[in-house]
């Protein structure tokens, strides 16, 4: 008998905006009972768990990721009445939400930086030493400046309390000062609230900068490590089953330290492998994915990965080699207005050049290859992005449900959503929605559809080991795998060439099932057409 495996290892996720799904109030802005109307829908995709991303108040200078009140809703979203009602909903239909916690800054509008950076504020004594203050902007020089686009310097002056404040991401962003031990109680207290309300689990934003030591990069510190595990240990004595996720967006190397003993984070994100199935599948060569696998170490009892395609935020490239950067920008982002900071704001569907067979086949590998794979909203339609928007906003339009004016999103005046849809010749939501696909067997919603639902009929996928498998002379054209568990075994088949290859089927057995089709295959020669997969469950 193994050990129950945690629900994480074999769910898969998508991660979704509240402001971009569904409008229930006609304002314009999606919010939570819209959200909570289009569950089914959720449902219906194969998903288990929705990270939301963030819901509390915010000026939205950083999309909710500069937070004004870590224990409220954001009044557009509806009410904390609103967000109970959505955890029954999904909890009546076996789905888990994942709240989004930011603890490495807060909105230069919280209160608390409000009352810190000013000597007469009524509350500034009890504030003083909430943020990074100093006199000077020579500190941790040794610091990467994250959002390089916009940002000159980690320090910013603040006129009121004559000092400069550290922040890490833009600078109404004030980073925490967690030296202070009541700033530490305050974020266990956010998470405390998080999981009274009823999340199932809580996604931690940019954990890797909680703590700044001259010297240092001031990323991945012990301080940092130590803090984190002592959330988590909270959350074990709290209600334990509650998921903790991290955005560690670091080298495998460090992201593992991230897990600790399997007592710090329970799943962190493989940002190194992201970019790198991008790379294979251009190359048409899965050396970017063998090296990085290679350098991916094992993970402690009860942790995962969490692996995925695209995000909210740019396809990052901080993860490759600064070659490797130039040559993933020349390729998926010609036009520099496609760049951001380090990265490519960019949606999958644009970046597979709207072609079903590659967004299918990298779904393929994402559903396969390692950890719990998360989808982002839209993706599984195969929806457009926005460049000329500003910053990351051109890859967060609202849903597109329908053909009808605001494509069924909101009953607004199209100049009152929060952001225009995507209405172009190719991907506007007149010819790219929901109900089209749905009613179209072959569409590639139903086609993702599927491969989900094969992918939660065996488990393995989520929780078993994995093992490269030569295919033919060719190997590096097909990304051959086996992951095996507990004695079963599947062997995948991903075709990253524009032409078809031929080779053996890898590992003997009498025969095979296409776990895909059905279709009973046997050993020997086999053609794979051009970016065609394969999954295959041996019959022994
Ligand atoms: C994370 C979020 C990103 C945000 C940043 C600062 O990287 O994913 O959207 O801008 O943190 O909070």
């Amino acid at each position: 008998m193994t050990e129950k495996t945690p629900w994480y290892k074999d769910a898969i996720f998508i991660e979704l905006n509240t402001r971009a799904f569904k409008d229930s109030n006609g304002d314009g802005w999606g919010d939570l009972p819209g959200l909570t109307s289009k569950l089914d829908y959720l449902k219906a995709l194969g998903v288990d768990a929705i990270w939301l991303l963030p819901i509390m108040p915010s000026p939205l200078r950083d999309d909710g990721y500069d937070v004004s009140d870590f224990c409220n809703i954001f009044p557009a979203y509806g009410t904390m009445d609103d967000f109970k009602t959505l955890m029954n909903e999904a909890h009546q239909r076996e789905l888990k939400i994942i709240v989004e916690i930011i603890p490495n800054h807060t909105s230069d509008q919280h209160p608390w930086f409000q009352a810190s950076r000013d000597p007469n504020h009524p509350e500034h004594e009890k504030y003083r030493d909430f943020y990074v203050w100093s006199d000077t902007d020579k500190k941790y020089e040794d610091a990467r400046i994250i959002f390089l686009d916009t940002e000159k310097s980690n320090w910013a002056f603040d006129e009121k309390r004559g000092q400069y404040f550290w922040h890490r991401f833009f600078s109404s962003q004030p980073d925490l000062n967690y030296d202070n031990p009541v700033v530490q109680q305050a974020m266990l207290d956010t998470v405390k609230f998080w999981i009274d309300a009823g999340a199932d689990g809580l996604r931690i934003d940019a954990p890797p900068y909680l703590f700044e030591r001259e010297g240092t990069n001031c990323e991945n510190l012990p301080e940092t490590h130590q803090f984190l595990k002592r959330m988590r240990k909270f959350v074990d004595e709290y209600k334990p089953d509650t998921l903790l996720v991290s955005e560690a967006n670091q080298w495998p190397e460090d992201v593992v330290e991230y897990f600790g003993d399997g007592d710090e984070m329970h799943m962190n994100f493989h940002f190194p492998l992201m970019p790198r199935l991008f790379m294979a599948l251009a190359k048409g060569d899965r050396s970017p994915i063998e090296e990085i696998l290679a350098r991916t170490p094992a993970l402690p009892e009860g942790c995962q990965w969490g692996s995925f395609l695209r995000c909210h935020d740019e396809l990052t490239l901080e993860m490759v080699t600064e070659e490797e950067r130039q040559w993933m920008w020349e390729t998926y982002a010609p036009n520099k207005a496609m760049r951001i900071n380090l990265g490519i704001r960019r949606r999958l569907a644009p970046l597979m050049d709207n072609d079903s067979r590659k967004i299918l086949l990298m779904h393929s590998m994402l559903l396969t290859m390692i950890g719990s794979p998360f989808l982002y909203y839209g993706d599984e339609i195969g929806m457009g992005d926005n460049i000329a928007l500003l910053d990351r906003n051109g890859v967060r339009t609202p849903m597109q449900w329908d053909s009808s004016p605001n494509a069924g999103f909101s009953e607004a005046p199209a100049d009152k959503l929060y952001t225009p849809l995507i209405d172009d010749p190719v991907y506007g939501y007149t010819r790219v929605n929901v109900v089209a696909q749905e009613a179209d067997p072959a569409s590639l919603l139903n086609r993702i559809r599927h491969l989900i639902a094969v992918r939660k009929q065996h488990p393995l996928l989520g929780r078993g080991d994995f093992e490269w498998k030569s295919f033919s002379f060719e190997t590096k054209a097909v990304a051959s795998y086996q992951r095996t568990y507990e004695g079963k075994r599947i062997v995948v088949l991903n075709n990253l060439r524009d032409t078809p290859v031929s080779g053996w089927i890898p590992e003997t057995a009498d025969k095979f099932v296409d776990i895909l089709t059905g279709n009973v295959i046997h050993p020997g020669d086999y053609t794979l057409p051009s970016y065609g997969f394969i999954w295959l469950l041996p019959v022994e």
